[in-house]
């Protein structure tokens, strides 16, 4: 069952969600199919040093405009946690992450809530991964502010982030969604309290030319 666990706090983008209500049912496949999954794979691999020694099953982890979940399974696979929460305002992706979870093992709680509810959270995840949300976000900087109060002191987050390229264009027609230059990213996160900022080059494919990776953290 979808919970919703924050205030949505007059936030609801309905047509956004309506949007990606309809594209659930082939979302996972499409972005499997261009190599999203394992650039997931490789971002996470080096993000494993940021993140606590010893037991990694019992993180709290929050996956942050999660669809179908595509990158809470790369962690998953990569450092064997067991659970995770899904936030999303739509309740289709939801519904797909969860299943493509259970099927690999995983738990999931549903929050299907717009991302700047998180403001209200107290800071208790361990890792907030967020893959090709903030893109949709009008203030930016309110979304990265969201994310830090929600994190624990020392609590890393792993960002994957749309950046300008003429295929970013293309697909933006479709989503009209915005793309930020790593330099500009870094930027917005240094001046929402984040530190320790790494930028990562996806090696290859439609990730290499849509995308660019963020691993960093807040002070411990
Ligand atoms: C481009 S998809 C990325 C999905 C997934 N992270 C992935 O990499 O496959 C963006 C997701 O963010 C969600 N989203 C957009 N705006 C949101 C908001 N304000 N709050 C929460 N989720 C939002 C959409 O519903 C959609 O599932």
């Amino acid at each position: 069952m979808i919970r919703s666990l924050f205030a949505t706090g007059g936030f609801k983008t309905p047509s956004l969600a309506d949007a990606y209500d309809r594209a659930a049912a082939t979302w996972h496949a499409t972005i499997s199919k261009f190599g999203f999954v394992e650039a997931y794979e490789d971002l996470l691999a080096l993000a494993g040093r940021r993140l606590p020694a010893g037991n990694r099953h019992d993180l709290a982890v929050l996956d942050a405009g999660s669809g179908t979940a595509a990158f809470s399974l790369a962690f998953g696979r990569q450092f064997k946690s067991r659970r995770f929460d899904l936030l999303d305002v739509s309740p289709e992706m939801l519904q797909e992450g969860a299943q493509i979870l259970a099927a690999e093992g995983f738990a999931s709680r549903l929050l299907c809530c717009d991302i700047r509810s998180l403001a209200e959270a107290p800071k208790r995840y361990d890792v907030i991964l967020s893959a090709h949300l903030i893109e949709h976000i009008d203030d930016i900087d309110a979304a990265l502010s969201a994310f830090r109060s929600a994190l624990r002191p020392g609590g890393t987050l792993v960002l994957v982030v749309s950046k300008p390229h003429w295929c970013t264009t293309l697909v933006r027609m479709r989503w009209g969604h915005r793309a930020y230059r790593p330099a500009d990213m870094q930027a917005h996160l240094r001046a929402n309290g984040f530190e320790a900022i790494e930028t990562y080059s996806f090696p290859a494919g439609p990730p290499r030319r849509l995308s660019a990776g963020y691993i960093t953290q807040t002070q411990s």
